[in-house]
């Protein structure tokens, strides 16, 4: 059975299924109820934001471009900035007011994942303790709130992951943890049978990332810095418990950041997509031939598209990959 084929089964089988109970419950949720309507957003990640290399600048382009979009909201995939994890105070505080200054330009709605580099002061480097004010997550939830949640909009239900961890040895890794696993069964089970389920998180639950470059010197796969099994930092770790999950539903794509190259990855039913980056190979130009850019996602009547867009930055300094 093919994905599309799946997918309508599974449509079917709902319908049967709310049929059968219509008379005793409601058969969407409320928060979904009505036929699946027709809008745009924009899926951004990785701005990687900073004072150099025209990053703002670069910024600003993007929302720009972004803003002139008949786009409904925008979806950041994560890694607002650069960097959080090892710095101090002064600096994630430079970094995060240059970001929501610039942010304000898209004039939409934003609803943010939170990435490994909006982690706060983990790395030691950073002089700061688990005690300091702020530390890991703490600052990213004084400025966008739950690291994970979902919401509605015009028949669709979107699940925002939290898929990065801080680590009791002061690193982090890609995990989805037991609270919000609990959690996400019991978001998708409130959603309405068949209606149609959109999820974004910042590192791929799926990606073939590890098979287009050689591996790099500290024996990861060309954008992990760290052992895949004992610290997994390039796909969720633990995405063999999620993918189960998720493939019991209507969800038509799931959306991811972090490798900052643009791919589809199609398993069991359900489409993973990796959306590039908006600074490209960090502000240097093309990450694995892949521009500086963001996703548009149509969502029509209940079915998905979505196409790559760049939007005309020249790095000032180019180490294209
Ligand atoms: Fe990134």
């Amino acid at each position: 059975m093919n994905w599309m084929n799946r997918r309508e089964f599974l449509t079917a089988s709902a319908m049967t299924a709310g049929a059968l109970v219509a008379g005793s419950a409601p058969l969407h949720a409320a928060s979904t109820a009505g036929a699946p309507g027709d809008f745009d957003f924009v899926f951004l990640t990785d701005t990687h934001i900073q004072p150099e290399l025209a990053a703002a600048e670069g910024c600003a382009m993007a929302f720009k471009k972004v803003r002139s979009l008949p786009a409904d909201f925008v979806l950041q995939g994560g890694d607002h900035i650069f960097d959080g994890l090892a710095v101090d105070r002064q600096r994630v505080d430079l970094v995060t007011q240059l970001y929501a200054r610039t942010e304000q330009a898209v004039e939409k709605p934003v609803h943010h994942a939170i990435g490994n580099h909006d982690l706060f002061g983990v790395l030691p480097k950073s002089g700061l303790t688990p005690e300091s004010a702020g530390y890991g997550k703490k600052f990213f939830v004084e400025l966008h709130g739950p690291t994970y949640y979902s919401f509605d909009h015009k028949g669709y239900h979107f699940i925002v992951l939290d898929t990065v961890q801080p680590t009791a040895d002061r690193s982090w890794e890609a995990r989805i943890d037991d609270e919000q696993l609990s959690w996400l069964a019991n978001d998708l089970g409130k959603v309405g049978p068949g209606a149609p389920i959109v999820v974004a998180g910042h590192v791929p639950l799926v990606s073939a990332a590890s098979e287009y470059a050689a591996p790099t010197a500290q024996g990861g796969s060309g954008v992990a810095a760290a052992p895949v099994v004992a610290r997994p930092q390039t796909t969720v770790g633990n995405a063999w418990q999620v993918l189960p999950l998720l493939e019991k539903h209507n969800v038509l794509a799931v959306f991811q950041g972090h490798t900052h190259i643009n791919e589809v990855v199609r398993f069991r039913g359900v489409q993973y997509v990796t959306g590039g980056a908006v600074c490209g190979n960090w502000w240097h130009g093309t990450r694995w031939g892949i521009p500086e850019g963001f996703t548009v996602v149509s969502l029509r009547g209940g079915k998905i598209d979505w196409r790559y867009e760049t939007y005309g930055f020249h790095s000032i300094d180019p180490q294209n990959t």
